[in-house]
């Protein structure tokens, strides 16, 4: 049998790691090749870019980049752009975009936007003499990062604060250094982990000049951001929310939220509906949507239990319908100022700040479940993902632009599956 495993990979050159990868894996050496090979850039330059950005890149894999017109954010215009390969994401957005645009458009304020990192460590002693060992050496572990905070600083960040926590309670000898931080207009993490680790490395050396002994075990960023929050807003009277008996809807659609906020299970899917906005915009603006993903995960079950991420009220015949999410982006530094497509979507998007990034990206995240729950709701959200699904399939057909439209015709009020398409169009065939 042949070695599937390989030792010097990475110091191959990009052809002889295919080379191994296609002689290994693959039965038809032609097909993998050209697969591969396809979705090359022709311009080396661009091609070099990209594969520079992780290691052992063979390719390129495509995702859409769409973008969804017509989005009011506090009285001004934009166009958002989307990076998503699931279907209906970025009409739904238009469409919701369109329909608020009349209504006032959508509302958004960033609460805060407050970064946070830590240093993990062992102490095995009291309390109060590792206090008073923090008491003394704070203001140095401050100085420790000058060189690195040096630039954050002339911009307006730097570290907030560096709190000493007492975990111990929670696992044995566990304490904290919790340190918060103003990244500004960067995301941050390359900064804020650089900061930690000079921060332990200099609590370290405190240790010799001390009795109190302690053991690092690690520095790194929180992902978990409550305290970089913003919130988004729609509002309009309950009469203007929907064409006919607006009053159910808008009871049916709180109920659907409220729902949300009891059952894990919908809260979920309910959160991925609003996710499918939010990562869509993060990924086009080249920030870290699994940073993002599980910030705002960690955040919708703060409680204790999983909740729902939006809220809805229906009060003297107003209905508002919000979202509060932490959200750490960046628009400079990172991929945002390397990857050519991130550099379009933050010019289309009229060269935003962080925090005017963190509104944008709230009412993507809004807009998606507004449109989800209104789908579900009302016709069911199988109605607009079976037409994009029966466009889909009769792509894969060989139809003519007269055929396509006879199916597209036939299946308005069928019901549409694969099995059925294909049904149709060989009887289509057959009677020529
Ligand atoms: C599908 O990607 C997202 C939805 O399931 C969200 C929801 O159920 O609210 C439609």
């Amino acid at each position: 049998m042949m070695k599937k495993t390989i030792t010097g990979f990475s110091k191959f050159s990009k052809r002889e790691k295919i080379d191994w990868i296609i002689s290994t894996f693959f039965e038809d050496a032609e097909v993998a090749k050209k697969t591969i090979s396809q979705y090359w850039n022709d311009d080396k330059t661009l091609q070099d870019l990209h594969d520079d950005f992780i290691e052992n890149t063979i390719s390129n894999f495509y995702l859409p980049y769409g973008v969804a017109p017509n989005f009011v954010i506090n009285n001004r215009e934009y166009v958002i752009p989307m990076v998503v390969e699931e279907s209906s994401v970025v009409a739904a957005a238009s469409l919701v975009a369109k329909f608020w645009s009349t209504r006032g458009g959508f509302k958004a304020t960033v609460i805060s936007t407050t970064k946070i990192g830590q240093v993990h460590f062992m102490f095995d002693g009291e309390f109060a003499d590792l206090k008073a060992h923090f008491n003394d050496s704070k203001s140095r572990l401050i100085t420790a990062t000058d060189s690195i905070t040096k630039n954050m600083r002339k911009r307006g960040g730097g570290i907030l604060d560096i709190e000493l926590r007492d975990k111990s309670s929670e696992l044995e000898n566990y304490y904290q250094l919790h340190v918060t931080f103003e990244t500004m207009d960067s995301m941050g993490a390359n900064f804020i982990n650089s900061c930690l680790e000079a921060i332990a490395k200099e609590f370290n050396k405190e240790n010799s000049a001390s009795s109190v002994q302690v053991q690092i075990v690690m520095s790194i960023l929180s992902n978990y951001v409550p305290d970089c929050i913003v919130r988004a807003e729609v509002s309009c009277p309950v009469n203007r929310l929907y064409k006919e008996n607006a009053e159910l809807f808008a009871q049916k659609f709180k109920q659907a939220v409220d729902i949300a906020n009891v059952e894990p299970h919908r809260a979920v899917t309910h959160n991925k509906g609003i996710m499918n906005g939010i990562d869509a915009v993060v990924v086009a603006t080249g920030n870290d949507f699994r940073a993002i993903e599980s910030g705002a995960h960690a955040y919708a079950a703060q409680s204790g239990a999983y909740k729902s991420l939006s809220q809805c009220e229906i009060k003297d015949g107003i209905f508002t319908f919000w979202i509060e999410i932490p959200l750490a982006l960046g628009t400079v530094g990172g991929l945002t100022a390397i990857h050519p497509l991130a550099k379009l979507s933050l010019e289309m998007l009229q060269k935003p700040s962080a925090s005017e990034l963190m509104e944008i990206v709230a009412v993507a995240g809004l807009a998606q479940n507004f449109a989800a729950l209104r789908a579900l709701t009302t016709t069911g959200i199988q109605h607009g993902h079976m037409k994009m699904h029966l466009s889909n399939i009769i792509k894969q057909l060989d139809t003519s632009e007269e055929e396509k439209t006879y199916l597209l015709n036939y299946f308005e009020k069928k019901e549409v599956s694969h099995s059925a398409v294909v049904a149709a169009y060989e009887k289509m065939k057959e009677r020529g």
